[in-house]
């Protein structure tokens, strides 16, 4: 298998698999509106750097900012919709080829087209939580409201310890979630295909696991607009838009 795959080859790994493994990132959901992390921030935002306000001493230093930073990505990811490229996946299940999911990306756009459950290894905008004692917030609608006018608003507090409550996302210099890391992994290592969708593969760890499946023995398959592979022999790297490359397997697969 070469590095510059087609879809044939594509089509033909997934028809043989049993266990096939998505790994997205934020290239899937760029043409549902939602920029990259490369990208430059755009509107009221525009003259913030995205990487001074994903952190936990950013919280700590001005939760008002952040959590007015967060409460605009949710407002931003929620005015999405789900393009071709997510609701392809849940299609190229059946009861022969289990389909599982691991994504960085923290918006509900999987879940949106009808995958069941997506391991969010960098957290999720819908899950909230206390800065204090961690427990998950069930927060009423009204609280993700954007702030009337300017930036900022304060975050709600804690029912349980009055901490602060804090977007739910795994910050720079922080640990993945625990148990979603563990079972990733073992999806990963169990997997025939893996399936990788718009991600650079620079942040670690989440970027090692195509490293991973093809240490496995795992076909790998790159979707991306640039050339993201690594070199390995059972890699394919097709070069196209998430909707595009996506639509195309589905049509080689009939
Ligand atoms: N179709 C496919 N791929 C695309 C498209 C598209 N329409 N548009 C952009 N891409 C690709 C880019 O070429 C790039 O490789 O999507 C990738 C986006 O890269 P990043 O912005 O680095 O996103 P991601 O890989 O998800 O980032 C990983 O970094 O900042 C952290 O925690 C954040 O989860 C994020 C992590």
């Amino acid at each position: 298998m070469g590095v510059l795959g087609d879809f044939e080859t594509a089509a033909n790994a997934l028809r043989g698999a049993r266990r096939v493994v998505f790994f997205t990132g934020a290239g899937i959901s760029v043409e549902s509106g939602i920029p990259t992390y490369r990208d430059k921030l755009i509107g009221l935002w525009g003259t913030y750097d995205p990487q001074g306000l994903e952190t936990a001493k950013a919280f700590r230093d001005n939760p008002a900012l952040v959590w007015g930073f967060y409460l605009w990505r949710r407002f931003q990811a929620k005015s999405a919709k789900p393009n071709a490229a997510h609701l392809a996946i849940p299609k190229l299940a059946s009861d022969v080829r289990k389909v599982s999911i691991i994504t960085q990306n923290i918006d509900d756009l999987h879940e949106r087209a009808g995958s069941i459950s997506a391991l969010h290894l960098h957290g999720s905008l819908e899950r909230p939580k206390c800065f204090a004692c961690n427990r998950v917030a069930r927060l009423p609608l009204e609280q993700f409201n954007l702030p009337a006018s300017g930036l900022e608003k304060n975050p709600p507090r804690c029912d349980h310890c009055n901490g602060r409550i804090r977007p739910g996302i795994v910050w720079f210099k922080e640990d993945l979630p625990p148990g979603i890391w563990k079972e990733s992994i073992r999806l990963v290592r169990s997997c025939d295909v893996l399936v990788s969708v718009g991600t650079s593969g620079i942040v670690t760890p989440a970027a090692d696991i195509p490293e991973i499946a093809c240490a496995c023995g795992a076909v790998v398959i790159h979707f991306n607009i640039e050339d993201v592979s690594l070199g390995g022999e059972n890699e394919l790297m097709l070069i196209g838009k998430a909707t595009e490359v996506l639509e195309a397997l589905l049509n080689e697969l009939g």
